[in-house]
């Protein structure tokens, strides 16, 4: 029987410094690759819309593709922890945010995502107070990207860092678990993720994060448009397990990311 990753750990493993490695998968098949290839979260991303659907951005993405495509991975997802993303517009409400997480969690997830810092303290307070475990996700919304007017550094100037640290302190006295930085400049991720007690999961935030997620079909170059902040390690490896297990080993060893996969 294979022990499923714990919180406890992933709390010990950001204290110890050793890096959490995270990626996204939308099926089976890659599901089991990726918890052979020792990815401790494995994250079904609203982003299926992007890479799976051909869409745009995520915000078509609806509760029933999250709930089938959580069904598919938590078959073949043994040990890593898996996490699945609220949709856009599935958690307006407390009690609209808890009918759907219950949803995600009977289709096999062990934790839900939502995007959103201050504002989304009280949804989350409610969800952990009925025994949901949430992720947070900040910077980058991408399911807001049509305030920001397209996909965009976020905390660049004073005002908008201090809402992404206020955010993410929001969501961690409010029970989060775990929080995504998505698109910051480094040194700011390394500020939030030195305040927070709970572990940073970075993309495009720089290498100080306690670990590192990707869009699976970015590191396999497989994306339609591959965004900055990725790398295609299939190009380099040539098959898809090394490929995967390259990306872990690079996490790890904090290789990845490099400058060149982050922001200023
Ligand atoms: O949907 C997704 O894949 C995500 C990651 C980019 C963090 O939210």
């Amino acid at each position: 029987m294979i022990e499923k990753i714990t919180f406890q750990e992933l709390f010990a493993m950001k204290k110890k410094a050793e890096k959490i490695v995270s990626l996204t998968a939308y099926d089976a098949s890659f599901a089991a690759l990726l918890d052979a290839a020792g990815v401790e979260v494995v994250l079904v991303g609203d982003s299926l819309g992007m890479v799976l659907q051909g869409e745009a951005n995520t915000l078509d993405v609806s509760m029933d593709d999250m709930v089938y495509h959580t069904r598919l991975v938590s078959k073949t997802c043994k040990r890593a922890m898996l996490v699945s993303d609220l949709p856009f517009q599935s958690y307006e409400t407390k009690e609209l945010a808890l009918h759907n997480a219950e949803r995600l969690v009977q289709a096999g997830a062990k934790v839900v995502k939502l995007e959103g810092g201050v504002e989304m303290q009280e949804v989350v307070e409610h969800l952990c107070a009925n025994n949901i475990e949430v992720c947070g996700h900040v910077g980058l919304q991408p399911q807001s990207v049509e305030l920001y007017g397209g996909y965009k550094v976020q905390g660049r100037d004073e005002n908008s860092a201090r809402r992404i640290m206020n955010g993410a302190l929001a969501l961690q006295s409010a029970g989060a678990k775990m929080v995504v930085l998505e698109c910051i400049p480094a040194d700011l991720a390394e500020q939030v993720t030195a305040a927070l007690n709970i572990p940073t999961i970075g993309i495009g935030a720089g290498v100080a994060c306690d670990g590192q997620v990707l869009v699976l079909y970015d590191l396999l170059g497989v994306s339609i448009k591959s965004p900055h902040m990725a790398k295609n390690f299939l190009a380099e490896s040539g098959n898809i397990s090394d490929a995967i297990r390259d990306y872990v080993s690079a996490v790890k060893s904090g290789d990845f990311p490099a400058i060149e996969h982050s922001f200023k």
